[in-house]
């Protein structure tokens, strides 16, 4: 089986993305030994993905894909995005949540969504997978569920938060959902054509 490293240490993510991929031998940056933090300091996902991706990929070698995602409230020009990880100025998820329901407190637009791009690199050319899920941020936290913002976010077609919904519906309509699925596909297509 082909191996593909994922460019994370984000236990939640990690978990997701195995539960999507059955075709290739998935291994965590702890399974390839790399310990070191990476600064994701663009302002764009895709950047961000192009660094982490790149980085792994020069200190393994192996097939590797990264993500970088967040989410964005329109009421706050799409805040807060990229810094969704470190929003309340620690990478605490609580914190952040609150950071987000602090900002928007008193916005009548609580419409937003959840953005992620993929970057892979497979056999040595580099590739960009993206997924959107839109819904509305709610005003109190519901659910135990998921990680991040979940508690605060009800996807569009559904009365439920990310954080009550069973993990297998949040996989199939997430943006990572989204995003891993063309990658999936797309990997499918390269081993088939092998
Ligand atoms: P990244 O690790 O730089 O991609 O940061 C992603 C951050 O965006 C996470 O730490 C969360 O704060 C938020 N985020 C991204 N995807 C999700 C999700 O599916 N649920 C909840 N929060 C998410």
């Amino acid at each position: 089986m082909k191996e593909l490293v994922i460019a994370s240490n984000n236990k939640g993510k990690i978990k997701e993305i195995r539960e999507m991929i059955a075709d290739v031998n998935l291994l965590s940056l702890q399974d390839i030994g790399f310990t070191d933090e990476i600064d994701e300091p663009f302002q764009t996902f895709e950047e961000n993905a192009l660094v982490k991706a790149s980085t792994i990929y020069r200190f393994c070698g192996k097939n590797v894909f990264a993500d970088d995602s967040g989410i964005c409230a329109n009421a706050l020009h799409g805040e807060p995005g990229v810094s969704s990880a470190h929003y309340s100025g620690s990478r605490h998820d609580e914190a952040n949540l609150h950071q987000l329901l602090t900002n928007l407190h008193g916005k009548d637009d609580r419409t937003g969504y959840y953005k992620a791009v993929i970057c892979l690199i497979w056999d040595d050319e580099t590739y960009f997978f993206e997924g959107i899920c839109e819904g509305t941020i709610i005003e109190e936290s519901r659910g135990q569920g998921g990680f991040g913002y979940d508690p605060i976010f009800v996807p569009n077609g559904y009365d439920k938060t990310f954080a009550e919904l069973p993990p297998h519906i949040k996989n199939e309509i997430s943006h990572r959902g989204k995003a891993v699925a063309q990658m999936v596909a797309f990997i499918k297509d390269k081993l088939q054509a092998e």
